[in-house]
């Protein structure tokens, strides 16, 4: 069983095809990356996967479970987080709030029992708080866990977003180019993270990266995509010698 696929997966925008039945899917606890040219498709097939589009086409999988009509939240719900091409963090809130809003999927209790403060809601509030202390720590963001988001330098967000999408304790993560506005040294960590998310969290990876040396050092298999279409498919160095992929990347 797949942990994620996608069957001719299409999204057009008038005439433009952004997406253009577009079939991969995802094996259980692999990293595979989403390259190509800008303007490929690579964003819009995760806006698809995260519902925030409605495919003009073609079906979506979530461990075989047909998810092509869940609303966002139930995506959420069933373990699938993502972060995205432009942090999108609380900017006036401090990094734990912004770690907790990310736990809310995993919450019991109603509303009323949370204005009312229920023994229940302090055992929740007491494991969510947990769980984002451990990510804290894997994610090594100890030093700025009070700070507000808006004094923190670009790196450092970068790693909370994804800090975010953790706590949700995802099955599978979508990452819209982890390394963009990184510089080499926080590229580098970037690699050991999202490795490790891999190794020591067990989850499934699919990330959009145009960073090749960040895709080498991490992809199992890699998918190029141009003009909405998948050119190639495969092992990273592979993919990266086929012609039409060469092609594609000579001809921006
Ligand atoms: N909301 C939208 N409305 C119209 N066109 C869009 C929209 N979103 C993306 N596109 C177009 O779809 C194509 C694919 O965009 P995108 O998925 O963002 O590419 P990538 O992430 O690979 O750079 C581009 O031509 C882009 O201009
Ligand atoms: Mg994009």
């Amino acid at each position: 069983m797949s942990c994620f696929r996608a069957e001719n997966l299409s999204l057009h925008f008038g005439g433009l095809k952004a997406v253009d039945s577009v079939s991969f899917a995802v094996e259980k606890g692999e990293i595979l990356s989403i390259i190509g040219p800008n303007g490929a498709g690579k964003s819009s097939i995760f806006n698809l996967i995260s519902r925030l589009y409605e495919p003009t086409a073609g079906r979506l999988y979530f461990e075989d479970q047909d998810i092509t009509e869940e609303p966002p939240y139930g995506i959420a719900k069933l373990g699938i987080a993502r972060t995205f091409q432009n942090i999108e963090l609380f900017e006036n809130a401090t990094v734990l709030s912004n770690l907790l809003v990310g736990r809310h999927r995993h919450s019991t209790t109603s509303l009323w029992q949370e204005l009312l403060f229920l023994p229940n809601v302090r055992r929740d509030e007491k494991a969510h708080r947990r769980r984002v202390e451990q990510v804290i720590d894997f994610l090594d963001l100890a030093a700025h866990r009070d700070k507000l988001i808006s004094g923190l330098p670009y790196g450092v967000r970068k790693v909370i977003e994804l800090a975010r999408a953790l706590c949700t304790e995802p099955k599978l993560i979508l990452l819209d180019e982890p390394s963009s506005g990184l510089n080499v040294e926080e590229t580098d960590d970037m690699s050991f993270w999202i490795r490790d998310m891999k190794t020591e969290l067990g989850i499934t990876v699919l990330m959009v990266e145009h960073d090749m040396t960040l895709v080498n050092r991490v992809s199992d298999r890699v998918i190029a995509l141009n003009y909405g279409k998948v050119l190639a498919m495969g092992a990273p160095a592979e993919v990266q010698a086929h012609p039409d992929v060469v092609a594609a990347y000579l001809g921006t």
